[in-house]
């Protein structure tokens, strides 16, 4: 079933930070794909701009190498990637000075209703000084759009700064506050999950489900982002955002609609009704994990401290209890968790229903196993639901458990598009469905910052792992304590 491309309009896109990793890695590759599906056409124009003096041929040269790299099936030589190269160009600017904004406005306002997004693919530190430039040169029109990257700040306050300094030059339904897990298509097809088939509602709470975990498992260490990610670690880099907003799309009451504020909304609730992690209760809902030298990836890996260069007390590995203080979810626990150098690249979402209440079974057949429904973001994206059978032959009645199993590449025959290629798109719609909106980040933050300043308090160094391993100890005591175990693949 191959998917239906609908087009977006000609649009402008300035990417602030153009010759920086996330755009050669990310951007143009996803925008390349887009345009090799044909979602835009060369009335649409892409400009990278950076403080770098770089001439605009050069800078061509510099993303189809990226676009080699990163994008399989890019060939210079064909006319269609020539017309995509031909739709690049940049610009030097200077965010922090006056200089190259003339000439941005210039550039810009040769087609003044034109859609245009900026795409502020820099450090947050610079986000201010870019939106009051972008106002100063008259740049904030109508139909402009903002991207913004996270780190949106590292706690409640600078969050808040960020979003007011950006919502003095921007409406709300301009800025857009990217999550890329949120353009994973697995976790959009949670919603559809949910509210499309009359199967699961009824059963979505807890009389029914036992317990919920969220897992984001990467092998990969820090590597070169060690300088940022020392002053983040695990809970501020992917608990605020990512497994968050996953939480709330599976916890959150059914939406009005599938309309971006009625989403927004019920994940807002979710949010505001978590029970606080504070010192009082920071050692029994939290672990901390710090990796050490292990086998990962294939290979032996150094620790995080050798990667580093210095002592750190900094996590990169977090699991967390967190109960949702609502009638639907009383008491169930949703257990998260993320971290480098771990053995799998996985992420999941794996609902734990409650067993039958008696088996009618012969005792030989021993306890009856929970309904599981896996639903599994990365890699081979799809769902899974563990059910228990009858082992099939003559030999007396065995029972067995099996998964209905919808892996997406197969049912569709075609790898889903990259996250970034559909939020991208959705930016050009003017559609927030998959955006953050301001008091959702700033809700996540409220959660976050006890837990930060309770770790804090307590001083209490990260408790060591091996890398290739599945984190610290007290992670697997922290769902032990409830008679829980940590998902594991059964076949
Ligand atoms: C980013 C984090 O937001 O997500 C990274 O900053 C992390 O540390 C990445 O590696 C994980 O994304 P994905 O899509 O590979 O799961």
């Amino acid at each position: 079933m191959a998917s239906t491309i609908v087009r977006v309009e000609p649009f402008d896109l300035v990417v602030f930070g153009g010759t920086g990793d996330l755009a050669y890695r990310k951007l143009y590759p996803a925008l390349y794909h887009r345009w090799q599906d044909g979602q835009f056409d060369a009335q649409t124009r892409i400009l990278g701009v950076s403080r770098q003096k770089v001439h605009p041929l050069a800078f061509r040269d510099q993303v189809a190498e990226a676009l080699t790299k990163f994008a399989p099936g890019f060939d210079a030589t064909t006319d269609s990637d020539k017309a995509f190269l031909s739709i690049l160009d940049y610009m030097t600017l200077d965010a922090m000075s006056d200089q190259g904004w003339g000439q941005l406005s210039d550039r810009l306002n040769e087609q003044p209703d034109k859609i245009r997004a900026y795409y502020l693919a820099t450090s947050p530190d610079i986000f201010q000084a870019i939106a009051n430039g972008l106002k100063r040169s008259g740049l904030v029109t109508p139909n402009a759009r903002l991207i913004v990257e996270k780190p949106i700040g590292k706690d409640l306050k600078s969050a808040s700064a960020i979003n007011a300094a950006l919502g003095a030059v921007f409406e709300e339904r301009q800025i857009f506050r990217i999550d890329h897990y949120l353009g994973k298509e697995t976790v959009q097809n949670l919603m559809v999950l949910r509210f499309a088939n009359a199967l699961f509602e009824p059963l979505w709470n807890a009389a029914h489900i036992e317990q919920v975990q969220i897992t984001a498992a990467e092998t990969v260490g820090v590597g070169s982002r060690g300088p940022y990610y020392d002053t983040s670690g695990a809970l501020r880099d992917m608990v605020q955002n990512h497994l968050l907003q996953l939480l709330c799309l599976t916890a959150m009451e059914p939406p009005a609609a599938y309309a971006a504020d009625a989403i927004r909304d019920e994940k807002l609730k979710i949010l505001r009704c978590l029970t606080p992690i504070t010192a009082a209760n920071v050692a029994e809902e939290t672990a901390r994990g710090q990796y050490r030298a292990g086998i990962s990836d294939g290979g032996s890996v150094r620790g995080y401290i050798e990667e580093l260069g210095k002592p750190s007390m900094t996590e990169t590995f977090v699991a967390l209890r967190v109960f949702v203080g609502n009638w639907r979810w009383s008491d169930v626990p949703f257990y998260l968790r993320t971290g480098k150098r771990l053995p799998k690249r996985e992420s999941e979402i794996v609902v734990t229903f409650r067993k039958v209440p008696h088996s009618i079974f012969p005792k030989r057949i021993g306890g009856l196993e929970p309904t599981e429904l896996v639903i599994r973001l990365q890699p081979d994206e799809g769902i899974k639901l563990w059910l228990t059978i009858k082992e099939p032959g003559p030999g007396g009645l065995r029972v067995q458990r099996v998964p209905l199993d919808m892996s997406f590449a197969q049912a569709f025959g075609a790898a889903s598009p990259e996250a970034y290629e559909r939020l991208l798109m959705d930016v050009i719609r003017g559609d927030q469905t998959l955006f953050m909106r301001r008091d959702e980040v700033e809700a996540a933050w409220q959660f976050i910052d006890p837990i930060l300043a309770a770790w804090t308090d307590r001083a209490e160094a990260p408790k060591p792992y091996t890398a290739g391993t599945w984190g610290p100890s007290n992670a697997i005591a922290l769902v032990e304590r409830n008679g829980h175990t940590w998902y594991e693949e059964h076949d």
